[in-house]
């Protein structure tokens, strides 16, 4: 609680400065399972984007994420209704980067829209819980990369809300 006390202080003040170029922290919607049931949540990613000096990265903002196991590319078809009612088979990245999934839960209307490109990104952690419902509802083909995290272990972060991030990936720009 003192942590993100401090933490929205910080980030209030940041809002009173001039906006950088692009954010430093990378927010993203998270699945998580919470008292049984899945739930959204807006993650922050505790560890700030950094701007590396390695050649071809030397005035880029990098987020380092995590460890992973492997990665797979996924093409889901157009119109698709994702196989109903599922839990996050890993504690796992997602990222959309075509189409649109609507993700859903069973027990309550919160839902979210993400669009695949740079706002794309999904932590899915719920392998336990209730489970979601994922449909891919446009007219196109909902191209998805998913890679599961080493030893089950996912971003430091902060919760900004108890529900999906609203639009941007980089704080302040949404969250
Ligand atoms: C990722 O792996 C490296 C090398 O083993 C390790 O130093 C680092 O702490 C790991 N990062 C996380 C977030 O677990
Ligand atoms: C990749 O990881 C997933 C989840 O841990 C696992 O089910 C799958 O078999 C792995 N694939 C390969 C090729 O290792």
């Amino acid at each position: 609680m003192r942590l993100y006390l401090i933490i929205s202080l910080f980030l209030n003040y940041q809002h009173v400065l001039p906006l950088p170029q692009t954010a430093p922290y990378l927010t993203a919607t998270a699945l998580v399972a919470k008292n049984g049931n899945t739930a959204f949540e807006c993650w922050l990613l505790t560890k700030p984007f950094e701007r590396p000096s390695l050649s071809g990265l030397n005035g880029a903002q990098v987020a380092n994420i995590g460890n992973f196991t492997n990665l797979s590319y996924s093409i889901m078809p157009p119109r698709w209704d994702g196989n109903g009612l599922h839990n996050s088979p890993a504690l796992q990245l997602v990222h959309y980067l075509s189409g649109v999934a609507h993700v859903t839960l069973p027990h309550n209307s919160v839902e979210a829209w993400i669009k695949g490109g740079v706002e794309g990104l999904l932590f899915a952690t719920d392998t336990t819980g209730t489970g979601h419902f994922t449909k891919y509802p446009t007219n196109e083909e909902t191209v998805v990369i998913m890679a599961p995290f080493k030893d089950r272990k996912g971003p430091d972060h902060i919760i900004l809300a108890n529900r999906p991030c609203n639009k941007q990936q980089k704080f302040p720009q949404g969250s």
